[in-house]
């Protein structure tokens, strides 16, 4: 650690929210930044019981002594911001950057009608219509909203002070490499680049401060919205292994399609990647669920494991095997990785 980054595998939804909760308690990180597009994303914490969809802020909200940032490339809509922070009682820890832009209704109405809805199948949040705003240069920002005054920080100072400092920064991207605007399936992509270098671009921290790029792909793939998804399954076939997923933000079906070690071998090189979380290894091995040692999950899922290694040349040092934020396989001792 001092500086990582964790960044989605594939179409997003592959678990960046649990791994990244598990990843504030385990290593107990002290800043917690958030990149990424805005609230079009869902990360889902599962702790002490309670299900958490986080559209804004950090997934790290699980260890109360984190400072929870949100960089200035991420578009905020100040109404999900605000209810978030009040849902995790965030308020004193909390800081977005006054360079923020801001989702209006109006980006909202255009999201949800005509060509973004019909042709890209986009969340309906508004995020692309206000990422167009902002670079015609006429998107309001969160300076210029007063209810947001209150937790208004320079957030790359921040940052950057505490990797300074030696203190534990995590950098949470949001969506999915193949939803990248450069790097993914356009058009049917989200509205700027999401890889790891964009992500610390959102947050402003240069690239020579990072020390691990974490990649988290799910067991399988899956996407929502339109746009190509090679191998992808029947609906009846997902819905048999399990694979059908209901997407957090929109509730839509999620599409489903085995894991793809073209896509992943890919998303290894955009990112940079130097260690792999592999999610959900519980929904194709049953008997995973709930391990917490290597030597417990069975062979067919320790061979999958070795095969990911193989292909990626990239240790998986965390592996998950539930919902819960201890649902969790760390890896990184026993492989020498340093944390
Ligand atoms: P937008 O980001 O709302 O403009 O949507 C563009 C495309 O990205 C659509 O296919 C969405 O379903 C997809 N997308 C955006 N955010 C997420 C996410 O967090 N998880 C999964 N898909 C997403
Ligand atoms: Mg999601």
């Amino acid at each position: 650690m001092p500086c990582t980054v964790v960044v989605g595998g594939f179409f997003g939804d592959t678990g960046k929210g649990k791994v990244i909760s598990y990843l504030a308690l385990a290593d107990d990180i002290e800043v917690a930044a958030r990149g990424g597009v805005g609230p079009n994303a869902g990360h889902t914490v599962v702790y002490k019981g309670q299900k958490f969809v986080m559209r804004m802020l950090p997934s790290a909200f699980v260890n109360e002594r984190c400072r929870l940032l949100v960089g200035p490339g991420v578009l905020v809509d100040p109404a999900v911001f605000l209810r978030e922070v009040e849902m995790v009682k965030a308020h004193g820890r909390v800081g977005l950057d006054p360079q923020c832009a801001i989702i209006e209704l109006k980006h909202k109405e255009l999201d949800r009608r005509g060509h973004l809805k019909e042709r890209i199948g986009t969340t309906g949040t508004g995020c692309g219509p206000c990422n167009a705003d902002r670079a015609m240069r006429v998107a309001k920002l969160a300076r210029d909203v007063p209810e947001l005054e209150p937790y208004l920080t320079d957030v790359p100072l921040e940052v950057n002070r505490a990797i300074d400092e030696g203190r534990r920064v995590l950098l949470e991207g949001t969506q999915g490499t193949f939803l990248s605007l450069y790097h993914g399936t356009y058009p049917y992509v989200t509205s700027k680049d999401v890889t790891a270098s964009a992500i610390c671009s959102d947050v402003g921290v240069g690239p020579t401060r990072v020390d691990d790029v974490i990649v988290v792909f799910k067991a399988y793939v899956t996407r929502v919205g339109l746009g190509p998804l090679p191998g992808e399954l029947s609906q009846e076939e997902a819905e048999r292994r399990g694979w059908a997923e209901v997407a957090s933000v929109t509730g839509r079906k999620r599409r489903a399609a085995p894991f793809n070690f073209d896509l992943a071998k890919r998303a290894v090189m955009l990112n940079g990647a130097t260690q792999v979380a592999l999610t959900k290894i519980d929904v194709l091995y049953p008997e995973c669920q709930g391990a917490r040692k290597f030597e417990e999950l069975p062979r067919e899922a320790r061979e999958l494991v070795a095969r990911i290694e193989e292909e990626l040349e990239v240790p998986v040092s965390i592996i998950g095997t539930g919902p819960g934020v201890f649902e969790i396989v760390d890896r990184r001792d026993e492989l020498g990785l340093k944390r």
